[in-house]
């Protein structure tokens, strides 16, 4: 069969990768890929909201099922789109992928739905949510409603700030039409955790567990990134959390959301936060997790495309996952003065040393090709990946590959996957 990833970051290279695995495929493209899945796959000269390019793409070339990996097309109504035309295709559908699309209507649903989470208000009224922030103290947190690259949340440590960051957001000026509505909610406090499970929109089958580190510095300090790093499992989600994450958050969400008209079919992404053997959900994302995508399809034993194909056609039916017994270490080199600004155009190093090492694999975000080499053109630039038979292994084994990538003004966490060895010696 013929399948189109559409995205071009370590996601879509991690689901190229892994779907090109598949002996059901006989061709694969993606669009816009990267110089990454350029090696596995035919790249096509289509950005991701360009809907109808894609459609017609698609179209003409039979393409037997489409996997969309980021948020913006979704959005848009990607899935709808293709699904009017008689196309097969791995997502939500526009009004169930609005569970990302809106901070409120998230929200709402699970206050609805009696799924843990912080304490919250919704404002597009600055005087309405200043007095919010003072009846509530800080530190506090406050988000843009809309999609904003996994940047538009602001953790307040005085009031003050949080003040100014309302003004930014219903301004404008900070996320455009993103901001124009804001939540507002209580810190929470806890260990995050990434829990996503495939859904057909009854039947859900959960992925392996796997942690982020969104703070751009060591430490979990500095501003909030896309994710500078994630490994699995996660030894902070134990078989308790597990079910309490599947029975408290992922149930009554997927069943709301067909309650609701939004039948949710495709990755159902919940940010976790564990404290005290319980879980609060911080926010829903419609789609795989980037990076932590990468270790997770690392360690995915079994062929993804007959459940990505299941879910498409609507019913998981009996369809379960393997998993290796390995972990997973994805490390996050990105160019320098991510997530601000970042410098573009540097000669990327070391890729041939890095792929001589076996275990590890390399997955390419932002960089594009020019001339014979492979140059630095995004904030996250590579996910180095290693698997190992511990957490550590593969720690020492990713940071192996990390070292022999160089290009001027590279950064990178240096305590990736750090807190799984804090838990446990043995993980
Ligand atoms: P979100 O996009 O809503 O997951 O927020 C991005 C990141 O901000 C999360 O992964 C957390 O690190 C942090 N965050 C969001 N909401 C809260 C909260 N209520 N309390 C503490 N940290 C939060
Ligand atoms: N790594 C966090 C995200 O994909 O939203």
């Amino acid at each position: 069969m013929k399948i189109l990833v559409i995205g071009g970051g370590g996601r879509e290279h991690a689901l190229v990768w892994k779907i090109a695995q598949s002996p059901l495929v006989t061709k694969l493209y993606c669009a816009p890929g990267n110089p990454g899945t350029a090696a596995l796959a035919e790249n096509l000269p289509i950005a991701v909201d360009q809907l109808d390019k894609l459609l017609a793409f698609a179209y003409e070339n039979r393409i037997d099922l489409t996997v969309v990996g980021p948020e913006q097309p979704l959005s848009l109504g990607i899935v709808d789109l293709f699904e009017a035309h008689g196309l097969k295709v791995f997502g939500p559908s526009q009004n169930a992928a609005f569970i990302e699309g809106s901070k409120a209507f998230s929200k709402d649903l699970m206050k609805k739905y009696n799924v843990p989470t912080a304490a919250y208000g919704v404002f597009t009224d600055q005087a309405e949510a200043e007095e919010f922030i003072t009846r509530t103290g800080a530190p506090i947190v406050v988000k843009a409603d809309g999609l904003a690259a996994g940047k538009g949340v602001i953790i307040a440590q005085t009031c003050e700030e949080a003040v100014s960051a309302v003004r930014d957001m219903l301004s404008g000026n900070a996320f455009g039409s993103a901001g124009s509505r804001v939540v507002i909610e209580e810190f929470l406090t806890g260990e995050e955790a990434s829990f996503l499970v495939i859904t057909d929109g009854k039947k859900v089958i959960p992925l392996a567990s796997a942690q982020d580190h969104k703070a751009v510095f060591d430490g979990d300090q500095g501003p909030n990134t896309g994710g500078m790093g994630a490994y699995s499992p996660a030894p902070v989600v134990t078989q308790a959390i597990h079910d309490k994450a599947m029975k408290q958050v992922i149930r009554p969400t997927v069943d709301g959301m067909a309650a609701e008209g939004r039948l949710y079919r495709g990755v159902l992404y919940a940010g976790l936060m564990v404290k005290d053997g319980e879980v609060k959900t911080l926010e829903f994302n419609a789609r795989f997790g980037d990076p932590e995508c990468q270790p997770l399809l690392m360690r995915m034993k079994s062929d993804i495309v007959p459940v990505l194909l299941a879910v498409a056609d609507g019913d998981l039916g009996e369809l379960a996952l393997e998993w290796h017994d390995k972990a997973a270490v994805c490390v996050v080199m990105a160019s320098e003065g991510y997530p601000g600004d970042y410098r573009k155009g540097d000669v990327i190093t070391g890729l041939d040393l890095a792929a001589k090492l076996d275990d590890l694999y390399v997955f390419h975000a932002g960089t594009t090709a020019k001339d014979d080499t492979c140059v630095v053109n995004g904030g996250r630039v590579l996910g180095v990946t290693a698997l190992g038979t511990t957490v550590k292994d593969a720690i020492t084994l990713a940071y192996q590959g990390v070292k022999r990538i160089s290009w001027p003004g590279v950064q990178y966490r240096s305590d990736i996957g750090k807190k799984a060895l804090e838990r446990s010696e043995s993980v």
